[in-house]
């Protein structure tokens, strides 16, 4: 008979009571949806967003309560010194998700090479700093979790989808279970989320043509586009005591398409 963890406390172990959270890119989108639900589930979380975000991530630390807003730059170091500082007077860090992430729409044959920097500062340079400064803050607390937002992107090649987007998720993968078997000893979890397309206004505006839209549901087995919600709901297992054993994975959370 299993007697794992699942075994009758589930509903205790999925929640965050006592921890404390950093995400990235949350002022909005899905960082907003995976803020919201770890605070849900008890934790403290710091709402990290450019500075132009200030008043949007305002208005949701204050909706949440145990939640405040802290100005970062995921492409500058000094950024992440500053903000984890914040962290660590208000306790240290349990949870880093590294949400923030870019889409320059060129195609490899006229994406201008100044793109494909910004690109690669903000969705690779942004968490791998964000994983340099954070392991020795959940070193302190003992250990902790790392969730780094990759894409299906990230794992097939997509024909929707422009190179650079993929180099830059494809390396968010391979990035996370390099930190899950070299920092498992300080007991510190590293693992990867993988959703397919979000329904956003941005797509919303392309479900318009709706050659497009069956073009794009016809990829999901499920047959509808991902919730912010179901990214988070997934986030928020990775974070929780629920996951203890799972490291280095990167999850799908795309209703079977990538399984097809
Ligand atoms: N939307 C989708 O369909 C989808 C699918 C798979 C993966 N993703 C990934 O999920 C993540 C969030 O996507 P979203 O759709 O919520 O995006 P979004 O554009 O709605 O929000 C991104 C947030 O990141 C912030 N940001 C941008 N550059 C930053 C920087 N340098 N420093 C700090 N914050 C910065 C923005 O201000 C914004 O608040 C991204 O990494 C994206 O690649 C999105």
């Amino acid at each position: 008979m299993c007697t794992g963890p699942s075994s009758g406390h589930w509903g205790l172990i999925v929640e965050l009571n006592g921890k404390t959270a950093l995400v990235t890119g949350a002022a909005q989108g899905i960082g907003a949806a995976i803020a919201r639900r770890f605070a849900a589930a008890g934790a403290r979380v710091f709402i990290a967003d450019l500075e132009k975000q200030a008043a949007p991530g305002r208005a949701l630390a204050e909706a949440l309560g145990k939640a405040a807003f802290v100005p970062l730059d995921v492409t500058s170091e000094e950024s992440w010194i500053a903000a984890l500082a914040m962290v660590e007077d208000a306790g240290g860090l349990d949870i880093l998700v590294n949400n923030a992430g870019i889409n320059i729409r060129e195609p490899i044959e006229v994406m201008r090479a100044e793109n494909f920097d910004a690109m690669l500062a903000v969705n690779v340079k942004g968490p791998f700093l964000g994983c340099k400064h954070a392991i020795p803050a959940l070193r302190r607390r003992g250990g902790g979790s790392i969730i780094n937002m990759s894409s299906v992107c990230g794992l097939v090649g997509h024909r929707y989808t422009t190179e650079a987007y993929t180099v830059t998720k494809g390396a968010l993968t391979l990035l996370t279970k390099t930190i899950a078997v070299r920092y498992a000893g300080d007991n510190i979890r590293c693992n990867s989320l993988h959703p397919s397309t979000v329904d956003t206004p941005l797509i919303q505006e392309l479900f318009k043509d709706p050659a497009r839209k069956a073009e794009r549901l016809g990829e999901v087995p499920l047959g509808r586009l991902a919730a912010a919600e179901d990214v988070a709901a997934a986030a928020l297992f990775l974070a929780s005591p629920a996951a203890a054993f799972i490291n280095g994975v990167a999850l799908p959370v795309d209703g079977g398409t990538t399984a097809d």
